[in-house]
Parts: structure tokens; sequence; C-alpha cells
């Protein structure tokens, strides 16, 4: 699987094949623990059943595309569709163990790619349309790929001051941390709270040709990390998310007193359960005309 980082998101492509990429595969079993009530709530959203010709857009590493070809069984289908080459080997690898014959992957960039016109009942996310450099070029590409009938469920962020699960790691580390070279996205740039403002993305996908878009508020508790240890989680919570991008652009090494702050700021949340603190997502529905 190759895929040269050229056209409108080669940042992204490079990004997520040199640096988030592999660690999402090292990191796979949390997320996936951690997220997946999110995705099923937009597939349950999106009506996807029986039968179902399914484009999976930014598949990862594949949890999504295997539990859609579930739900589609074997008259369906399911194509995920991903940027990041070691994120869709782990995808290839964990559907030929399944065995799932229902499912294939494509190495390709979302909003740039030839997909069948008409081919699929549904196009489905789970975290993957944040990250387009023309959202609204990216849908509408996404939607000639959809039969008349059809239509788009996914699941984005909410704004970062809605996630304490992100933003508390990040607070705590604030007063240890150089941030004079934190990336800051201007609103609307990719990146995950790009979708975050529901205004705006009703206006992409109504400036893209959807019809009937519903963009839903989900409220829930997450699992941070997917469960563990307290000391685990702080780990966690220091590899992923805008605390983890602040310690690398600081070129900073996590010390023990970054450590201890996380430590302190996620231990209210601790329970029998791991780690549990408030999340706040979108479901997305539409239909293609
Ligand atoms: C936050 S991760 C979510 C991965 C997966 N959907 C999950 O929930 O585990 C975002 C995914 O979108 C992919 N992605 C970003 N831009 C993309 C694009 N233009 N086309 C296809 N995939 C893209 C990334 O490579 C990455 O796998």
């Amino acid at each position: 699987m190759s895929l040269s980082a050229s056209g409108p998101n080669s940042e992204q492509i490079r990004y997520w094949n040199e640096q988030s990429g592999p660690k999402w595969v090292r990191l796979e079993t949390r997320l996936d623990e951690q997220i997946a009530p999110l995705g099923l709530a937009a597939m349950q959203t999106g009506g996807i059943g029986a039968g179902a010709k399914v484009l999976d857009v930014g598949c990862g590493c594949g949890q999504t595309s295997l539990q859609l070809a579930e739900r589609v069984g074997e008259s369906g289908s399911v194509l995920g569709a991903d940027i990041s080459g070691p994120m869709l080997e782990r995808a290839a690898a964990r559907a030929k163990a399944v065995p799932a014959a229902n499912v294939s992957f494509v190495h390709a960039d979302a909003q740039t790619h030839t997909f069948p016109q008409g081919a699929f009942d549904a196009v489905f996310s789970r975290f993957g349309v944040m990250f387009f450099a023309d959202p609204v070029a990216a849908f509408a590409n996404l939607r000639r790929g959809i039969a008349d009938s059809g239509g788009l469920a996914f699941v984005c962020w909410q704004p970062l001051s809605e996630n304490p699960w992100m933003s508390e790691p990040m607070a705590a580390i604030a007063g240890l941390v150089d941030l004079s070279n934190t990336p800051r996205p201007a609103p609307g740039a990719p990146g995950p709270f790009s979708m975050g403002d529901p205004d705006r993305v009703r206006a992409i996908l109504g400036d893209a040709g959807y019809t009937s878009i519903d963009v839903d508020p989900l409220r829930t508790e997450v699992s941070l990390g997917g469960g563990g240890t307290l000391d685990e989680i702080v780990d966690f919570a220091l590899e992923m998310g805008p605390a983890s991008a602040a310690l690398k652009a600081s070129g900073q090494d996590v010390t023990q007193e970054i450590r201890d702050a996380v430590r302190d700021a996620l231990s209210p949340h601790a329970t029998g359960k791991g780690v549990r603190m408030d999340a706040a997502a979108w479901v997305v529905a539409a239909r293609a005309r």
C-alpha cells in the first residue's frame, strides 16, 4: 500500500504516515476501547443495516470496518479508505484474522480519490473526516460515491473546551512546559476540532450538496485509554491529544513533575473501572440527495 505525500492533504498524509499512524497502531486497543461507543452511536444513527454497501472514511486500524462488516453481513460490503499506510496494514491484518471476506481497504485520500459513482448506500466515519484541507470538496467527492437513496453518518469531536478528557491533562502541564511552539490551528483548520462548530458542519455539508442534515450532540463519559491503572492512564494522556502535541513541540522530556501534575488532574476521575471523564461529540447524519 502506498500513497505519496502530495496533493491538498500532503501535510496530513505525512503526519498520519510518519507521526500519528504508528502511535495509533501502538495504542490501538486502548483507543478502540475508549471511542468504540461513539462510533457505534453513529452507525445506529446512520441506520446501516444488512446488505448495505458502506465506505468507512479514515478507517484507521479497522475496528469500525469490522463492526460495519458484521452489521451489513455477507450480502453487504465495506470499503475502508485511509491515507495512513501503517494503520491500514493493521486494518488489513485484523480483517484477515477474523476472517472478514466482505471488507477491503484502499490507501487513498478521501478528498481526491475517485470512488465508483453511486456505489455506496452509506458513507460512515468515526473521527476520520476532520482532517480535510478543503472539507466542501471532500464531502462533495464522497457524495458522488453515494447512491441516490443513500446517506452519510459520522461522529466528530465538539470543541476542546467541551472535552475535559483532552483539556484537563493539557491544563495540568501548561505551567511546566514551554508552550511557545505549541501548534494553535486556526478555527476550522484540519485537526481533531475542525468540525467542532455545528453551524460550520451544516454549512459544509449543505455546500457539498447534502440534504436533511442533522447534527446531534452526544455527551458521554469515556474510559480514558480504555481502562487500566492510574499510572497507565497518565502515560496514555501524555501520549495522545493536545498534551502530547504540546510536549512534542516543546522538545522537553516528560519529567516526574509533569507526570505528577497529570496524575493529580486525573486522580479525581479514577474509578474501579478506570479513569472516566466527560466527552462531547457530534453525531452527524445527512442524505446524499
Ligand atoms: C482520529 S483517526 C481515526 C481512525 C479511525 N476512524 C478510528 O476511529 O479508530 C483519523 C483517521 O483519518 C485518517 N485520515 C485523515 N485524513 C484523511 C483523508 N484525507 N482521507 C482518508 N483518511 C484520512 C487518518 O489517517 C486516521 O486514520
